[in-house]
Formats: structure tokens, C-alpha cells, sequence
């Protein structure tokens, strides 16, 4: 098959979250089944431009009447848009018109779309293509995260040429405003999502963010469908950043990894609780914060890479204290590797995680995840067997798994550390899925 994914982010080239490495890592795996795969992103001013290779002619797409002027870039599998007035400016996200950044990209999508056999959008970025294809090809819309809806005021309309029967709430209309992503819940043949829980919380509300009465009124339902790592990018067996190799077969290395970090952090004896993640409202980190006093009362070291929302720095720097709580805000990602490494217990309350990735790495280094039950974390992380699980998004909650953390003795721990180790996340059991899925949309095949 030829398969078009369309995407604001791909690693290591742009990324802001796991959406970026979703794009880099499914792909790859998609190949080893056979398939010709393309990514599509936008050439943001600060991807870089070495191995990458422009096209001599020049694309341009138009908007009602506006003409986007730029050139496409391309390496292995990949197709950057450069178009100067949209891509090149400091950050990908957060600009006034990015309506039209956006849509600008879906709109050269559907123009490319008719090379491929399945076009497969990620989030609202990319969801005006499926009214741009307009029917002419199998469109996937998957959501790796319904809190960014493409909200914008309606007098964006016509400058994005939405039809005027599309402007109602059973198209693109959302409380006054217009939702870009709706075109992609509503328009396209299929929806997925990162995984079955987040799936079923988006189809009720709050989880659907308002958005829920669209996806329960979707005769297909919502499918979720797991998200995976590169278990060779993620390998704790052949990883230089750490200071010894391991693996599930051979632990014996990870205890110099652990004595490694707890030198580098300057943590005094005592389990490792590591937290590695975006200091935002969703990954619940102001709740770490507020349990920090409590869980070194009880003995843990708090490992905290963590950057993001000031207001939320502000309380894990509060909670900081030399050889007791340590926080690092700058992420680099073999440092990361490191403090996955090294660490006893990984913490993970996300308020709502669509499949969170994190908990994953962290299962795959040998860390035990304690986790908030929702969502992709509730799918991958079983209580008493791979990690410990908790459901109120509350310092007492949190605190309570920490205490039965705590509590278990070296062969309890070693027992859910092996598990984990053991698991298999590789990505060919997504890609699986994902084809399964997309047959079912070619022409000529039938429903299984
Ligand atoms: C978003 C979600 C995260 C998910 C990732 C990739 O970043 O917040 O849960 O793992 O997308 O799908």
C-alpha cells in the first residue's frame, strides 16, 4: 500500500511530544511490512536542513484566491513544505493565523493525495484534509490528543473554504467558534485513537472535551489502537548513554546505572522515584509536587526532568531539596535515558493520557511504573503485575501507591521490574492493526 501520513510534527526534526515520535517510529514498521510510506510535515525555521534535499520546482497551493508559495523538501520517506510566510518563525504552534498554517498543509495533502492509497491524518493539524480530499481517497483521522481542537472564530470560514452546509454543528461548527478537527471526526471514513481506554473516556463526557456527542454519532465508533517504541532506539542492552548494559536476560548492569544516577543527581540511599515528562496541567505534575514532602517522609528520592508551564516548574522547585528531591528542567534525551535507567519506580499520574509512551520506555528500562489508571496507561500497565496503579488524580492517591511501592520487599520488586523488562512494545503489533484497518477501506475489499 502507499500511505500518506499527514503531521505538524516528526522526529527528530520537529518535535514538541509523543505525536513527533509516533511519526517517526510507525512509519519504520510500516516499511517492514512492505508498504510505501510518505510523511508529510511542515518545514518549520528550525528543523535543520542537513541530509534534506529541495525540489528544483516550486509548489504552491491556494486558499480561496491566496496563493502559498514554497518548495518541497524530501529525504528517506519524508516531504517537508517549505513555505517562508507560514513555516519559518520560532515555534510550531502558537501563532494567530495558524488556522491557515495548517490548513495550507492539508491543502498541498489532498493535492498529493491522489499517489496514495490511504491518507492517514494525526490530530487537528492535519484533519482539514479530509475535507480538502473531498471523497477522492481512503482518509484515517487518528487523535493522539483531544485537548487541542483547532478552535478558531467562525470569520475563518471562508479564507479555509469551508462549505457553507459545513458550517453548522453537524459540520465544523463548535459553540460559535469553528473546531478544525471536526472535519476529521466528521469527514473522515475512519477514526482512531492511541489506545481502547482513552477511546471509550473520549466517547463520554468530560473526557470528550465536548466533543464526545460527535464521536458516539459515528456509526464506527472510535477504534484504539495502541501505540508502540523503537525497541532499538529504546534498548537498555546497546544504549551509550548509560553507564552499563542490561536487558530482561542479563539485569546485572542496571545496578551501576542506578549508582550512576544517584551519583550525577547527588541523591542521598533510598528508592528512586523518577518523573520524566512536560510540566503541564495534563501530566499531573503539581500533584508529584504536592506529595513530594510526604514521599521523602516515607524514604523516596525524587529524580524530577521536568520543564513546561512555569506555574507548575515554580511547585517542583518548591519541593526541591539537596540529596532528597532533585530537578532538572532542561530535557535532553539521553539524559532521559539515564534517569529511566537508574530509577526504582517511575511516576506517571496524567490527569488523561491518550497512550503516553513514557510509561512504556520506562517498563523497557527496567524503572516500575507507578501510574494514574486512564486512559493508554490504564492498557499498559497492570496492577500488581508490570507496575502499581492509583485512580484519583490526588496527592493522598498518589501517595498511597508510593506507600505500597515502598512496602514490597526485593523479590515483590524484582518481580514487576522482570515483567516489565520481558514486555514486548515493539511497533509491529500497531502497524498490524493499522493495515487490518486500512484494507477494510480499499476498494474491492470487504468487511471482516
Ligand atoms: C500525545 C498524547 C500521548 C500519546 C502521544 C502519541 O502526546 O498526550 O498520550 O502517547 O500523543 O500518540
Amino acid at each position: 500500500m502507499r500511505i500518506l501520513h499527514v503531521t505538524s510534527e516528526v522526529a527528530p526534526y520537529s518535535k514538541t511530544g509523543g505525536l513527533g515520535d509516533v511519526l517517526a517510529d510507525l512509519p519504520i514498521a510500516q516499511r517492514r511490512r512492505g508498504h510505501d510510506v510518505t510523511v508529510l510535515s511542515p518545514l518549520y525555521g528550525s528543523v535543520p536542513r542537513d541530509g534534506l534535499t529541495r525540489d528544483a520546482e516550486p509548489v504552491a497551493v491556494s486558499l480561496a484566491g491566496r496563493r502559498v508559495e514554497g518548495h518541497l523538501w524530501r529525504a528517506d520517506g519524508l516531504l517537508f513544505f517549505q513555505a517562508p510566510d507560514l513555516y519559518a518563525r520560532a515555534g510550531a504552534y502558537g501563532h494567530d493565523d495558524d488556522p491557515l498554517r495548517f490548513a495550507a498543509l492539508c491543502k498541498l495533502a489532498a493535492a498529493l493525495a491522489e499517489g496514495y492509497d490511504v491518507v492517514h491524518l494525526h490530530d487537528w493539524q492535519a484533519a482539514m484534509t479530509a475535507l480538502y480530499v473531498g471523497g477522492r481517497r481512503p482518509v484515517v483521522q487518528t487523535i493522539h490528543n483531544l485537548a487541542y481542537q483547532g478552535i478558531c472564530h467562525p470569520g475563518w470560514a471562508d479564507a479555509l473554504e469551508i462549505p457553507h452546509e459545513l458550517r453548522r454543528f453537524t459540520g465544523l461548527e463548535f459553540h460559535g467558534n469553528l473546531s478544525l478537527f471536526k472535519a476529521g471526526l466528521v469527514l473522515a471514513d475512519r477514526v482512531t485513537t492511541v489506545s481502547p481506554t482513552y477511546a471509550r473516556e473520549i466517547q463520554e463526557e468530560p473526557g470528550g472535551q465536548g466533543l464526545a456527542g460527535v464521536l458516539t454519532h459515528r456509526p464506527d465508533g472510535v477504534a484504539g489502537l495502541l501505540n508502540g517504541i523503537d525497541q532499538d532506539r529504546f534498548n537498555p542492552a546497546a544504549d551509550p548513554a548509560l553507564a552499563a548494559p542490561f536487558s530482561a536476560a542479563e539485569t546485572a548492569g542496571r545496578a551501576a546505572c542506578r549508582a550512576a544516577l544517584q551519583a550525577e543527581l547527588g541523591l542521598d540511599e533510598g528508592p528512586i522515584f523518577a518523573v520524566v515528562g512536560r510540566a503541564v496541567h495534563q501530566k499531573g505534575l503539581d500533584v508529584v509536587a504536592a506529595a513530594a514532602p510526604a514521599i521523602v517522609a516515607a524514604g523516596g528520592r525524587l529524580a524530577l526532568l521536568a520543564g513546561g508551564d512555569p506555574a507548575i516548574v515554580h511547585g517542583l522547585r518548591a519541593a526541591e531539596a539537596p540529596g532528597l528531591v532533585s530537578l532538572n528542567t532542561q530535557f535532553d534525551e539521553s539524559l532521559s535515558r539515564r534517569y529511566y535507567a537508574g530509577a526504582d519506580f517511575f511516576l506517571m499520574p496524567s490527569r488523561f493520557e491518550p497512550c503516553g509512551l513514557s510509561q512504556l520506555i520506562a517498563m523497557r528500562y527496567g524503572a516500575v511504573p507507578i501510574v494514574r489508571r486512564t486512559g493508554g496507561l490504564a492498557d499498559t500497565v497492570v496492577e500488581g503485575e508490570t507496575g502499581l496503579t492509583f485512580f484519583d488524580p490526588t496527592a493522598e492517591a498518589l501517595l498511597g501507591a508510593v506507600h505500597r511501592a515502598l512496602a514490597l520487599d526485593d523479590a515483590g520488586r524484582g518481580r514487576l521490574q522482570a515483567a516489565g523488562l520481558a514486555a514486548d512494545w515493539s511497533w509491529d503489533r500497531s502497524a498490524e492493526a493499522y493495515d487490518r484497518l486500512y484494507h477494510d477501506l480499499l476498494p474491492g475489499e470487504t468487511a471482516r
